[in-house]
C-alpha cells in the first residue's frame, strides 16, 4: 500500500474546498441556463440544456461513488463528507434536466410526459434513474436516515443500480458515439465489483426491487417487440 498515513487536510481549509465545489457545481448550472435562456448556447439551446444536465447528473453520480473506494484506498476519512452533497446535486442536476424535457420539449403537456415515459424506451430508463435518485435524495435527510437503520444502506445500494441506468439510458439515444457511453458503464460495473463484499449484503427486500425493476423493463421490451408504436 503506497498511502500508510491517513490524509487529513486542518478543517479550515477543508470547509473552503468544501464550498468551492458547491459553488462550482451551483454557478455552472446556473451559467449554462442564463446562457441558455439568453439565447447564447448555439443552433438549439434546449438540446444544449439537455446534454449539460444529462452528463452533468451522470458524472457527480459517478464522482459521488468514486468517493468511497478512493477515501478508503488513501486512507482520507474527510473526503467521505462530500458523498452526499455530490450524490444530491447529482439528484438536482437530473431534476433540472427532466425541467427541461418537460419545459421545453414538451411544453408541459403532461399527457405527452406520460405516453413519453412508457413509449420510449430509453425515456422509461432514464425515468426509472430519476425515480431512484430522488428517493436516495429524500432519504438522505439525517432523521429519515437514523429511522431507517441498516436499511438505509441497503436501500442507498440502489445508486448502482441509478449509475447502470444512467449509462444504458445514454447508450440507447445515442446515434453513434457509442463508446462514450460505454465507458460510464464500465466504469461502473467496475465500481460495482469493487464494492462487491458490501453490495452482497444488501438485504432480500433491495434484491426484490433491482429484480422487479429489471422485470418492468424486461417486460415493457418484450411488449415493444411485439406491438410497435
Ligand atoms: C427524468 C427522466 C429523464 C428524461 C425524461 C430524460 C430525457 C432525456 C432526453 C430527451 C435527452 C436528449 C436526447 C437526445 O439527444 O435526443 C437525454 C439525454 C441524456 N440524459 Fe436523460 N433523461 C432523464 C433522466 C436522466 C438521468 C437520471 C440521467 C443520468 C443519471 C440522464 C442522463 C442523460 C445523458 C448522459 C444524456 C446524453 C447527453 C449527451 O448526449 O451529451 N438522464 N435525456
Amino acid at each position: 500500500m503506497i498511502f500508510k498515513k491517513p490524509i487529513r487536510i486542518g478543517p479550515t481549509k477543508f470547509k473552503i474546498f468544501q464550498w468551492m465545489m458547491h459553488i462550482v457545481i451551483l454557478a455552472w448550472l446556473i451559467l449554462v441556463f442564463y446562457q441558455g435562456l439568453t439565447d447564447q448556447l448555439g443552433g438549439d439551446p434546449v438540446q444544449s440544456l439537455l446534454d449539460f444536465t444529462g452528463i452533468g447528473a451522470l458524472n457527480l453520480l459517478v464522482i459521488s461513488l468514486v468517493i468511497s473506494p478512493i477515501a478508503s484506498y488513501l486512507k482520507f476519512g474527510q473526503f467521505i463528507q462530500l458523498r452526499r452533497p455530490i450524490g444530491l446535486y447529482s439528484a438536482f442536476y437530473a431534476l433540472s434536466h427532466l425541467m427541461v424535457f418537460i419545459a421545453f420539449e414538451l411544453q408541459f403537456e403532461m399527457g405527452l410526459v406520460l405516453s413519453e415515459i412508457i413509449d420510449r424506451p430509453y425515456i422509461t430508463v432514464g425515468f426509472t434513474a430519476f425515480i431512484i435518485l430522488s428517493i436516495l435524495a429524500i432519504t438522505s435527510i439525517n432523521n429519515i436516515k437514523k429511522k431507517m437503520g441498516r436499511k438505509w444502506f441497503t436501500l442507498h445500494s440502489l445508486s448502482y443500480i441509478a449509475v447502470i441506468l444512467g449509462g444504458i439510458h445514454y447508450l440507447w439515444l445515442v446515434k453513434s458515439a457509442w463508446y462514450e457511453p460505454a465507458i460510464y458503464i464500465i466504469v461502473s460495473l467496475l465500481l460495482i465489483l469493487l464494492r462487491r463484499k458490501k453490495l452482497q449484503k444488501c438485504s432480500n427486500s433491495a434484491c426484490m426491487f433491482i429484480y422487479t425493476v429489471l422485470l418492468y423493463m424486461h417486460t415493457t421490451w418484450i411488449y415493444r417487440q411485439r406491438a410497435p408504436l
